[in-house]
C-alpha cells in the first residue's frame, strides 16, 4: 500500500502560479519514477515515465494489466512524435490534420528506451487535446506512458472520484480535475505500406472523419475474438461493471415489456433519457441509469462509463441496457458496451 497524495486541480487556470506549482510536483515524481493519475480529454490516465522501464513495470503491477498489453506514449507536441517514431507520409497528414486529440498512432520506433517494458518494435503514441495533460508531459520533460487508469477488465474512469476508489494506495498521486470531455479512450490506428490505415480501437475520431484516407476493412480490434461481433466470447470481457451485463436488443416497446416482466430489486438499467419515462411509476423498484437521449452520441459517450462505474455502487445483481447505434461515434459507444457484456445480447 503506498501513501497516495490527491491533489485538485483548476484545470481552467493551469497557468495559474498555484496550479503551475501542483503540476511541478507532479512531474517531478514522474521523473523520478512515480506513478500519477492525470485528466485527459478521453479518460483518466495512469501515467509513468516512458523512459523508466521499472516505472512502466509499476503501472502493469497497479492495474493488474498483463504484460504483454503495451500502453500508448503520451507526448507534449504533435512535432514530438518524429522524436520517437518513423512517420510515413500518411501518418504525417494526419499528425497534421488532426493533433491535438484523441486519435493514438502506431508507428515503428526509432529507439529501444521509449516505452522500454514494451518489447514491440512498435510504440502507439497520442498527442492529447487536454491541456493539463500536455502542460505535465511538458514539466516532466519526457514522454508519458499511460494506460487509462481502470483495474484491469474493469471500467475506464471519466472522473477523479471513481479513480479515487479504485487506485487510492495504488499510486503516488493522483490529479484531480474535471469530468472527462469525451469520456471513451482515444481512436487507435495504424498504417500499411499501401498507404490504408487500420482502425485498431474505435473512439471520437470516427471512420467518418478519416474518409479522406484509405481504411483497410476487416481489421479485427485489439483483442477481439475471431468469432463474428455479435459473440465475442466472455473471455474478452473488459470495462465489465461487476454486476453481470446484458445488451436488450429490440424496439423501446419489447424493451420495456421485457423489463416488466423479468425486474427485481436488484435489477439495474442502463438506458436513454426517452425511457424515462416508462418507468416513473415503478420509483425505486429498478435501478435506472441513462446515458443521455437516444439521439445525442457525444452526451452517451461522456456518461457511458460513469454509468458503468455507478452501477457498481449500486446494489444490483444484473444490469439490462439499450443497444447504441452502431454510427458514428455510436461506433465506439456499442464497442465498450459489447465487451462490459462480453458478447452478452438477448434479442427480443
Ligand atoms: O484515450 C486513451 O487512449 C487513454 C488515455 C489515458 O490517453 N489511454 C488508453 O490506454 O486507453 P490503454 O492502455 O488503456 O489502451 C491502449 C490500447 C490497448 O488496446 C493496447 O493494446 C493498444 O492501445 N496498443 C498499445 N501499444 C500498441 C502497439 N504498439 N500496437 C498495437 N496496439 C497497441
Ligand atoms: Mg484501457
Amino acid at each position: 500500500m503506498l501513501l497516495t497524495e490527491i491533489i485538485k486541480i483548476d484545470e481552467k487556470n493551469i497557468e495559474n502560479p498555484g496550479e503551475l506549482a501542483k503540476l511541478r510536483k507532479a512531474a517531478a515524481l514522474i521523473k523520478n519514477g512515480g506513478l500519477v493519475v492525470f485528466p485527459t480529454e478521453t479518460v483518466y490516465g495512469l501515467g509513468a515515465n516512458a523512459f523508466d522501464e521499472s516505472a512502466v513495470k509499476k503501472i502493469y503491477e497497479a492495474k493488474g494489466r498483463p504484460s504483454d498489453n503495451p500502453l500508448i506514449v503520451h507526448v507534449a507536441e504533435p512535432e514530438d512524435i518524429y522524436k520517437y517514431a518513423e512517420v510515413p507520409e500518411i501518418a504525417g497528414k494526419i499528425i497534421k490534420k488532426f493533433l491535438p486529440a484523441p486519435l493514438t498512432l502506431v508507428l515503428k520506433k526509432t529507439g529501444s528506451e521509449l516505452n522500454a517494458a514494451c518489447k514491440l518494435d512498435t510504440v502507439a503514441i497520442r498527442c492529447p487535446k487536454n491541456k493539463t495533460a500536455r502542460k505535465l508531459i511538458e514539466l516532466a520533460g519526457v514522454p508519458i506512458a499511460a494506460p487509462s487508469t481502470n483495474l484491469s477488465g474493469k471500467p475506464s474512469h471519466t472522473n477523479a472520484e471513481h479513480v479515487i476508489k479504485d487506485l487510492n494506495g495504488r499510486v503516488a498521486l493522483i490529479i484531480c480535475g474535471e469530468n472527462c470531455e469525451i469520456g471513451l479512450e482515444s481512436t487507435v490506428i495504424s498504417f500499411n505500406a499501401d498507404n490504408s490505415i487500420n482502425i485498431l480501437r474505435s473512439g471520437y475520431i470516427t471512420r467518418e472523419m478519416l474518409s479522406e484516407f484509405k481504411i483497410r476493412e476487416n481489421i479485427r480490434e485489439i483483442s477481439e475474438s475471431s468469432e463474428s461481433p455479435r459473440s465475442p466470447g466472455i473471455k474478452y470481457t473488459h470495462y465489465s461493471p461487476d454486476a453481470p451485463l446484458y445488451i436488450l436488443s429490440g424496439n423501446d416497446e419489447k424493451i420495456v415489456d421485457f423489463l416488466n416482466k423479468n425486474k427485481t430489486k436488484k435489477t439495474g438499467f442502463l438506458c436513454f433519457d426517452e425511457f424515462l419515462k416508462y418507468f416513473d411509476a415503478h420509483e425505486n423498484i429498478i435501478s435506472i441509469i441513462s446515458i443521455g437521449s437516444k439521439y445525442n452520441l457525444k452526451e452517451q459517450a461522456k456518461n457511458l462509463f460513469d454509468a458503468l462505474n455507478k452501477f457498481n455502487e449500486l446494489d444490483v445483481d444484473i444490469i439490462y441496457s439499450v443497444e447504441p447505434e452502431r454510427v458514428d461515434i455510436g461506433e465506439a459507444i456499442y464497442n465498450r458496451l459489447i465487451k462490459a457484456a462480453g458478447g452478452k445480447i438477448i434479442e427480443l
